[in-house]
């Protein structure tokens, strides 16, 4: 199996264990590390709605925990006719792990319907950089 169908089957498992009763609508993400790593994570609901967070949320944590800081390519799952891509907070959270070759797939439950990079997704981002001089 390869690195993006082992992202698929992990955000696959993801989305399936999504907790999701507000909106019904599961989203299940899965990031492959520079170490090789892969971490998952899905969208976790709440009554009190502004606390809910995202499947790439807890994906990118994962990633954060298991001690890696660079997303080679993150893959985000729902079941949508429509090509799910992530929200702008979302594509900010990846950004800041990421480097220009980091690769964002788009998946429905039963393929990977798009691969592209972030700078597609996200091409005038906020410069971190400029914080850091
Ligand atoms: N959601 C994600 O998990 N990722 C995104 O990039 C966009 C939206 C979740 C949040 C909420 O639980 C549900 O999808 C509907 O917005």
């Amino acid at each position: 199996m390869d690195a993006e169908q082992k992202l698929f089957q992990a955000a696959l498992l993801a989305f399936n264990r999504a907790y999701a009763p507000y909106s019904s609508f599961r989203v299940g993400a899965a990031v492959l590390g520079s170490n090789g790593g892969i971490y998952s994570g899905c969208n976790v609901e709440n009554i009190s709605f502004p606390c809910g967070s995202c499947a790439e949320q807890g994906a990118i944590a994962a990633m954060v925990a298991g001690g890696e800081h660079l997303i080679k390519t993150i893959l985000i799952l729902a079941d949508s006719q429509e090509l799910i891509t992530p929200c702008g907070a979302c594509l900010q959270r990846i950004l800041e792990f990421s480097d220009s070759q980091t690769l964002v797939c788009l998946a429905d439950t039963r393929q990977i319907r798009r691969t592209c990079r972030l700078t597609e997704l996200l091409p005038h981002a906020f410069a971190a950089k400029e914080l850091k001089s």
